[in-house]
């Protein structure tokens, strides 16, 4: 039996938001090297969009690299962007045939060169698919994307495109690098930690927040159906009382 027979199928969320963490402790405890850890990583975001594409979801927006994670060890930081452009080439195939279509959130024309290549490849590969949408953020951050938008919208403004007074929510969700993608109704976090670490803070703003202990390498289709089944059980209020919903 599993949770995912307990799913409501129209009260599922149209966009899942992932901060997959927990590769390098995952890889530590097995004695192992933290890239051991990341490869292991590439098979549970395999699971998570099978399982994604299988329920019909919309989107599923995975946090993959952080502006921060520039930080890390340039050996890690090459190995990561070396995996990511050997996983690209590898999973196209598979991706087109879950009738899954790429895309990518981040400062993308910062990565190096080979790894643009193989993202604007698989984009063009997927275009045509119709199905759930894989959103990668790479080279990602919500202050670096803030920033990004209220310098599109000062321009705007400037040549005289724009009117202060045109300046809403909605026309601040339109500059960002999830413009036209709906806001996640849900945030999931692995490992344990319990913070944001930079991660879609305007989209996030009225997502319910699933945080589980379970390390990112072993996160399986269960746990991903748990997470929903979580998500189904809260009482999404917007600020109303329960009596008014
Ligand atoms: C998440 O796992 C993957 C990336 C940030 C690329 P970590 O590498 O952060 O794993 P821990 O947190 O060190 O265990
Ligand atoms: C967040 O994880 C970034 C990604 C999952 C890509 P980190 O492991 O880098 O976050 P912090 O530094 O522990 O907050
Ligand atoms: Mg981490």
């Amino acid at each position: 039996m599993s949770v995912k027979d307990e799913l409501i199928k129209n009260k599922l969320p149209q966009h899942v938001a992932i901060i997959m963490d927990g590769n390098g402790r995952w890889a530590k405890k097995k004695g192992n090297s933290r890239m051991f850890g990341h490869k292991h990583g590439v098979k549970a975001v395999k699971r998570v969009i099978e399982a994604g594409a299988e329920l019909e979801l919309g989107y599923i927006t995975v946090y993959a690299f952080s502006t921060e994670n520039w930080n890390r060890p340039k050996l890690e930081v090459d190995a990561l962007m070396a995996l990511l452009v050997s996983t690209i080439s590898a999973e196209t195939e598979t991706l087109v045939k879950n009738n899954v279509r790429l895309k990518v959130i981040g400062g993308v024309d910062n990565m190096p060169k080979k790894v643009q290549k193989k993202l604007q490849e698989c984009i063009e590969n997927t275009d045509h698919c119709t199905g759930l949408t894989l959103n990668l953020a790479l080279n990602y951050s919500s202050r670096w994307e803030i920033t990004e938008a209220v310098k599109s919208i000062a321009q705007s403004v400037k040549s005289n495109d724009l009117n202060v007074d045109e300046i809403d929510a909605n026309l601040f969700s339109s500059r960002l690098t999830t413009g036209g993608i709906p806001d996640p109704e849900l945030m999931i976090r692995t490992s344990g930690e319990l913070r944001l670490s930079n991660f879609l803070m305007w989209q996030l703003a009225y997502a319910e927040l699933y945080f589980c202990d379970v390390l990112w390498p072993d996160f399986t289709k269960e746990n991903f159906y748990e997470a929903l089944f979580d998500y189904q059980s809260r009482e999404r209020r917007f600020g109303k009382t329960s009596e008014q919903l």
